[in-house]
This record gives C-alpha cells, structure tokens and sequence, in this order.
C-alpha cells in the first residue's frame, strides 16, 4: 500500500510507540507519545483535512426507514438462530429427495409433498436403546407432514428405557430456573400403555435436568405438551432432549418441538439475546423473506408464502437454496412478528417468476398467476378482516394491518439474461399500482448494473444496488453517490452491502469499510433512501469443515455470530448501532479539502461477466458526515480514519452562533484493522462514549488509527 510521506514517518512513529508501551512505563509512554503523534502528523502534513459543516443547509431530510435489517434463511439465520426453536429437524423432513419441478409443469396452489428414502433414520436424532429408528410415510400426520418417525422399541424398561435424542442446533442450551415447552404429535400401535417421558440430558447421559412424564397416547394422532424446568444446572450448551419409553410397543412422532422463553414472551417467537441485540441498533425496516431465499433454486422451492401460514403442523416446509431444510417455522407471520417486535416496517419481497437455476416465466398471462398471488400477499400484509388474506393474518395472531409502503419485485434479477425482467417487473408494476396505489415499487437491478439490465418500460420508484465489496473497494466507492445525478427519477435502496473482510464475521477493517460507506449514503439521503448490511447472521458452531458437509456458515462476513448458548457482535455490528442510534433527521451540507488518501491495486476481477485487469486505484482515507436532530438541535460528526496513524482535522461549522465547548464522542477503534470478535472472545472491538472538551465552531480534533468516531455537538 501507498502512503504519504507524512502518513509514513507517522506510521514509524507509531511502531516505534507499540515497542515501548511493552515496558514498565506503558500506559504514561503511551498517552504522552500519542499526543506527540498526534501533534507530528499536524507538523508533517503541509495542509490538515478540513471538514466545512453549513449548519443553515439542509440537503435531506433523513428518511424515517433510512437504516434496517436484511438476512434470509442462510447460516442457520432463523432456525438454528433467531427462531427459537431448538430442536434440529423437529418435521423429520431433513431428509427429503431433492427433486425438481420446472416451470412449465408447475401448477401454482398445488402442493408438491416431498419424498424420502426408503429406511433412513432421519438426521439429526439418534436412537437411545434398544429401538429402531425408520422414517415412515405410511403413516403421515397429515398431508403436510406426510412422515413420520417411527421408533420400534422391542424391549424397554425403566433402567433401559428406548427412545430418541436430539441434539438440537450443535447443543440444546440451558440455563438454571428457565421453563423450557416441550411439544409434539404422537400415536402408538396397538399394545402399547406405557408413558412416554422427556428429559433435558447432558450430552453424556450422566445427568438429568429436568424430566416430564406424559401418558395417554393411543392409536390416534394427538398433541402432547409439558414444560421442562432445570434447576441449578450451569449454562451449558453440551446437551440433548430425550424422548424415550420404558415400555416395548411401536410409537409414531411427528413435530417435536422445545422452545425457550422468547423474547417478548411470542409464541413460536425469537431468541431473546439476539432480538436485544438487533432491537438496541435501532433498526427501522425488515427487508424479507430474501434475498435468494426469496427465489430458491427450483420454481418447487421457492417461498411460497401461502405455504408458511397458518398453523405449524400444516406448513410443509421446504429446501431452502442454501442446502437445508426450512420447517417455515418461521414463516410470513413470523417475519411480520419480527417486525412488531422491533418496531420496523416491512419491506416485502415477492416472487416474480425467476428462480436462481435460471427458470422463469415470461411476462404475458402464464405469468399473471403469479402476480395474482403477490397481491394476495400484500392483502395478508396491509388488509382488515374483511378480506380473505387479510382474515387469515388475523386468524395468524395479527389483527391489525401492517404498514407496508415498499414492494420489491424479484430478487437480483439482473443474474436474468433472458432479458425477461423488464416484461416480469412492467406486470407486477401495473398490477400492485393499480390496486395499491401508494406502495412504491422497487426493481432488483440497481445502477450499478448496465444500463441495458435495467428496467426501461416503466420508472421504477427505486432500484435495489447491491455491494459485497472489500474494504479497499468499498472506500474507493465511498464518494461515488456524492456524484450520481440528481435527476434520475428512481431513487435507491441499498438492499444487500457489506464490507467482505473477515470470516465468519467482519474485523475491523470491515467496520472502515461499513462507516465509510454509511457516511457516503448519509450525506446522498435525498438518492439513498434506504440500506441494510446483509447477511445479518451466522451460526459459528462448525465452520468450514473438511467436508463442508454439516457447515454452519454458507456466507462468510456476517454482522452477528452465535452458538445457541451465546451470541456477539462484530465490529461491523458496532458501527451499524452507532449510525443506526445517531442518525439525526437533517442532513447538514458538508464539504472537505485536503483529504488524504492511498493508493491499492485491485485484483484481476470478473463482474457482470466483464472481465478487468488488475489495476491500481486511489481511495481517500477520510470519510465523515453532518446530520442534526431537528428538534434539540444537536449536531452529529462522523469521521472514519481508516488509515494506520492518527489524523488531525480541522472542522469549521457555519450557520450557527455558537456550539457547546463541551461534547460527546463515541468512538469505535481498534489497535490494528484485523482485531475483531468472536464467540469466545465478544468484546474486543467496542463503542466508547466519552465526554470531551474543546469544541467549537472551529476546532481541530486528533481521530486515532482505525477509529470510527460520532461527535455529538450542542449548537446554541
Ligand atoms: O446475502 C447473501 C446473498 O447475496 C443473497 O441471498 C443474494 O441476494 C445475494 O447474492
């Protein structure tokens, strides 16, 4: 990498300062050697950056759903995440033969159940005695959950009882004095009288934490429920749920279910660590279902959201095109809870007849069915109990409408070379505007796609970009918006992005490459209108395994990770909650001179099939943005120094009388841009807020290396 010569000697500087804070003097060393550092970077560089704020011009208004959340069913996001469900495979469909069904032999509303192998014992449970373990679809539950398990126990008793074992989502979590519901269907053959019980078990057998005995299963399908207690136990995730009988006999299961208590106590609800964790960023929108998730592979294994309705034992669930079964548990109800839960807007994605294999449906009237059934959806969404979706949405434990204001159309059709788009995204558009005339609709092909990709036949009223980048790209892309034109009728929702460094989760030069382009998108708010990082999970318990077979990661770089025990924000996490805490309602005109910058070379790269050369290209070093809160007048500074020294800048604000010698700043740093956090060690990487002094309409404040910092200034 390039550096300035002023930027060199500080970088010497700095080491020079890393090899003396190892001795005894470390912390003085360091305080006073910082200052020094800081005061040789001011000496060393001809011209400081300055940073203009013109507190009398607005140039937006911060849009209310600015900042919101996006991720799909991938990396164990909802089931093996946030959907609180711990028991893995709890449908018994994980087995499921793969199957395909082309477009043309689709017939929409009809249900394609699933088929399986012959004798498996289905993954994920294991057999406890002397029982056989076979996955029957002779005797169904019903036509959605058309297998069952069938465990064969020839002989049982109380000191060697038969049953099975689950172990949950890599471990079943528990905690001392939790009450942990227990759910599912059972019936047995003739003969069989025994009770059957349930227990939260160390993983090893030794101990037992909690037990319930449940008796009167017959030859009928019934539900069964009871709740599980443990103690004193430790938190510990090294354990499994148990079903077994002490008496021989033939019985059948189907939707075994355990659920912790959840957060906001919702049935069938989230996990409570991670909803505190999304709710304290202040989220403002949901983007859903996805994503690819929203497309699946096969026209079969789409989400068909009229099939994740309802009562759970009549979801049938489906593949999900990141290689696992989804029980739709978690379902368009449940996304929709997710939302009322954290107080965001739903931003619908519908299905609009492209599949990622490249199946599709052209525009014309085989496709009109399709558009029939996303209007539908927006009825399940916004409409009263008078009509027909709107009804079953209250039937699904929601009574009052939602406020829905953007319908996205498809998903990242620009992957679409048959050109069919334009035709697909023309049928959805007059369709929802003539029926919703306020939604705003958004097309998947963003700008940052040819211009013959796009979408010609009708104006759009955004257009979807999406940026999976590394920190280098990211940061040389952080003024671009600054220069998109102004009169482009469609405006833009940035609805997948992410800073790609880091795996599972992003380090510290992820978080530069976020803050940087979160200041770009602050200061377009009157283009930008919206953004979510994407994904926004990942299950950490087995990553990268040689065989890749049980993965718990199917995308690396992903803001929140977790096991089911515990759960930690990456430093990309970190600077999402401060810009989504410190928004500000107004955007304040800027402008900077002398930024500094440096140069990389970008790798040999082939995107949207064009093939470049590496090259050497220039990034600035420096990114900042001025919002303000309109009513108590408090003005925001971001600035990100993503460079390895300390930066001095000067900041001028005009416009305002005068502001508050005294401040608040939270600072987000780190000593070297790969610190991150992980699982074991959560914390490493986090916000600091401190008051500071020195403040003014002109001041010049030092921002250390690798630092991301929110000035908070009271203007008077
Ligand atoms: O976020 C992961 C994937 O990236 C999304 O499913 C897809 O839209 C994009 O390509």
């Amino acid at each position: 990498m390039w550096t300035s010569g002023a930027a060199r000697f500080n970088n010497y500087f700095m080491n020079l300062i890393k090899y003396l804070s190892r001795g005894f003097w470390a912390s003085r060393l360091m305080g006073i050697f910082y200052v020094l550092a800081a005061a040789t970077v001011g000496l060393a560089q001809a011209t400081l950056p300055v940073l203009q704020i013109q507190a009398d011009k607005v140039t937006a208004k911060m849009p209310p759903t600015f900042y919101g959340l996006m991720t799909e069913e991938i990396n164990y996001s909802y089931e093996g995440g946030l959907y609180g469900e711990l028991i893995r495979n709890r449908s018994f469909k994980a087995d499921a033969l793969p199957e395909i069904v082309k477009p043309d032999a689709y017939v929409l509303n009809q249900y394609y159940p699933a088929k399986f192998p012959a004798t498996n014992a289905p993954k994920f449970w294991n057999a406890v005695g002397n029982v056989l373990l076979a996955l029957d679809t002779n005797t169904p539950l019903n036509a959605a959950l058309n297998v069952s398990l069938r465990m064969e126990a020839p002989s049982a008793s109380k000191s060697s009882p038969a049953g099975v074992a689950n172990g949950g989502y890599w471990g079943i979590p528990l905690r001392p004095k939790t009450a942990y519901q227990v759910s599912f269907f059972a019936k047995a053959a003739a003969g069989f009288n025994g009770p059957l019980t349930v227990t939260l078990e160390s993983a090893d057998g030794k101990t037992v934490f909690a037990r319930a005995e449940i008796s009167g299963v017959t030859g009928d399908w019934k539900k069964f429920e009871a709740t599980l207690t443990p103690n004193n136990v430790k938190p510990s995730r090294e354990n499994v749920f148990k079903l077994t009988t002490a008496s021989p006999g033939t019985i059948w299961l189907q939707q075994v279910s355990l659920f912790p208590p959840t957060y906001k106590n919702r049935a069938n609800g989230n996990r409570v660590d991670l909803s505190q964790m999304l709710a304290a960023a202040q989220p403002k929108f949901l983007r859903f279902p996805g994503g690819n998730y929203v497309e699946g592979n096969y026209f079969n294994e789409r989400f068909n959201w009229k099939q994740t309705v309802g009562p759970f034992e009549q979801r049938p669930g489906h593949r999900s095109c990141w290689g696992y079964w989804s029980t739709d548990g978690f379902g368009l109800p449940e996304f929709l809870g997710w939302c009322q839960d954290l107080n965001m807007e739903p931003v619908l994605a519908v299905f609009a007849g492209y599949t990622l294999k490249k199946d599709y449906i052209p525009a014309g009237p085989g496709l009109e069915p399709y558009v029939q059934e996303a209007l539908e959806e927006i009825e399940y969404v916004i409409g009263d109990a008078s009509t027909k979706w709107g009804a079953q949405r209250v039937r699904d434990g929601y009574p009052n409408p939602f406020k829905l204001r953007y319908v996205e159309i498809g998903n990242e059709d620009w992957f679409d070379k048959s050109g069919s788009y334009d035709g697909r995204f023309a049928q959805f558009y007059d369709a929802i505007k003539a029926r919703y005339p306020h939604l705003k609709i958004i097309s998947t092909v963003g700008n940052e796609h040819p211009e013959s990709a796009r979408v010609h036949s009708r104006t759009p009223d955004l257009v979807d970009e999406h940026y999976y980048r590394s920190e280098e790209e990211m940061e040389s892309q952080s003024y671009m918006y600054d220069e998109r034109s102004r009169t482009n009728a469609a405006k833009i929702f940035v609805g997948e992005w992410a800073t790609r460094v880091g795996s599972p989760t992003p380090n510290m030069a992820g978080a530069l490459g976020d803050a940087a382009f979160m200041c770009s998108m602050e200061r377009n708010a009157d283009i930008v209108l919206m953004h979510c990082y994407a994904p926004l999970f990942v299950n950490v318990s087995e990553i990268n395994t040689p065989k890749q077979k049980n993965d718990s990661m199917q995308w690396s770089s992903d803001l929140i990770g977790y096991n089911v025990l515990s759960s930690y924000g990456s430093p990309s996490y970190y600077a999402q909650k401060m810009f989504g805490n410190h928004g500000g309602d107004e955007v304040l005109a800027t402008a900077a001179q002398n930024l500094p910058a440096y140069s990389w070379v970008q790798p040999a790269r082939k995107r949207d099939g064009v093939e470049s050369p590496a090259v050497q290209r220039e990034a600035k070093s420096l990114f900042y943005s001025a919002t303000r809160e309109k009513n108590s007048g408090k003005i925001i500074v971001k600035i990100v120094n993503r460079a390895d020294a300390p930066q001095a800048v000067k900041i001028e604000i005009s416009g305002v009388k005068a502001i508050a010698a005294r401040g608040t700043a939270t600072v987000l740093k780190a000593g070297n841009r790969d610190a991150t956090n992980s699982i074991d060690d959560p914390e490493k990487v986090v916000p600091v807020t401190e008051k500071v002094n020195g403040l003014g309409t002109r001041f010049t404040r030092t921002f250390p290396p690798c630092s991301i910092t929110i000035l908070e200034l009271q203007a008077k």
